[in-house]
């Protein structure tokens, strides 16, 4: 296939039936756990490491201590992992769809097209987290300021889906995208963080919500001047509370997992009585259990091995969890959470968990305050 004719498309094309469904989607998600109704699951179609992405490979870099300069030595992905997140993905899309959840797919991209801003170029990644590109607050639809340059357009595979929520009525909005130059990036294997930059940047994933508190994680993947953006946006509708000092990696979702209202999940290698949000201390903590660690390939891990906090409400009484967490699902079981217990073979090398592959649409119910 060509890759320089700009009307090259792949994903979905026009002669499909599916892509001339452009009915109204009414967008309203208030927190993480009431009744699904609506849902995106991400694929995996395409997926591949991006070489040249300087972002990336400063993450790369801090996790794995490969060098920090030169393109990014990462394996191709194999066929067979493809296949079998393929298979996974449709998995848990069949078993959501069983219970009358409408469940959308991204449209696939041409990842190995290069794309270019004003500072730099690269390939693209990968449509399996829609849930680090795009956010739900109520009925708003943002798209995220993400700090790699390779994902910076991968919420044109949403466009038919943001078309249909604009239709539906909901209110669309897109985050300024951060410059990400070459200063705006740490090279420095000593620090922490990744970015170094005063433009807001955040991937939707460092934000979980619980009606009319918002949690934001300040960390490598969500900067003090996306909380900025993020609070300017929402005003006095919502607090966006900061969340400093709990983790300095990519993304809130295995560090803090709301269950229900007065009910919390935490991750007790970052999480503890003193750090843990304001708010939260009045809810019920539990801790973590330490979790079982596998390999299907010889792909190095993208993730920590608690990923398996990554897990996904259906409705306040039942999470889709990994079906090899057993000691995690003995515990939610106790606090009365059934477990639909799923896989994502190769969740680790490619950085995400049900929670991630996941952006919720709709769930029954509205905006309260849980923290009277
Ligand atoms: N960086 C996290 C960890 O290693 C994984 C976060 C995955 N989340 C996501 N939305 N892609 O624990």
């Amino acid at each position: 296939m060509p890759h320089n004719t700009p009307d090259t498309i792949i994903g979905r094309q026009e002669n499909d039936p599916a892509s001339h469904d452009n009915s109204p989607i009414r967008v309203n998600a208030h927190n993480e756990w009431d009744p699904l109704e609506e849902v995106v699951v991400g694929i995996i179609d395409n997926a591949r490491f991006p070489r040249k992405d300087h972002v990336l490979r400063t993450d790369i870099a801090l996790e794995t201590g490969q060098p920090i300069h030169g393109d990014i030595e990462m394996p191709d992905i194999p066929e067979f992992v493809i296949e079998e997140t393929k298979e996974d993905l449709n998995i848990f899309a069949g078993e959501m769809e069983k219970m009358g959840i409408t469940v959308h797919r991204p449209d696939a991209m041409d990842t190995q097209r290069k794309v270019a801003s004003p500072y730099w170029e690269t390939e693209q990644f990968y449509n399996y987290c829609p849930r680090d590109v795009l956010m739900t607050v109520g009925d708003r639809i943002i798209e995220s300021a993400n700090i790699f340059p390779s994902r910076h357009f991968e919420a044109y595979s949403y466009r038919d889906l943001l078309l249909r929520c604009l239709e539906g009525g909901s209110r669309w909005i897109a985050a300024p995208k951060p410059r990400l130059r070459a200063v705006d990036c740490n090279t420095d294997s000593q620090v922490k963080t990744i970015l170094n930059t005063v433009d807001p940047a955040f991937d939707a994933a460092n934000v979980i919500k619980a009606g009319k508190d918002l949690f934001y994680l300040i960390s490598s993947s969500g900067n003090e001047a996306g909380l900025k953006w993020l609070r300017s946006i929402l005003r006095d509708e919502y607090r966006v509370h900061a969340c400093p000092g709990l983790y300095t990696g990519m993304h809130i979702d295995t560090t803090i997992t709301l269950l229900r209202p007065g009910l919390v999940l935490v991750n007790p290698e970052r999480v503890n009585e003193d750090n843990l949000p304001e708010p939260l201390k009045k809810w019920d903590v539990i801790y973590a259990p330490e979790m079982e660690e596998y390999a299907y390939s010889n792909l190095p891990p993208l993730c920590s091995a608690w990923l398996g906090l990554n897990l996904f409400m259906i409705n306040p009484g039942l999470a889709v969890v990994d079906a090899h967490q057993k000691a995690l699902i003995k515990l939610l079981e106790k606090h009365k959470i059934d477990v639909l217990p799923l896989r994502l073979r190769h969740g680790s090398p490619l950085g995400g968990g049900f929670h991630c592959v996941t952006l919720d649409i709709r769930r029954k119910g509205g905006k309260e305050d849980y923290f009277k």
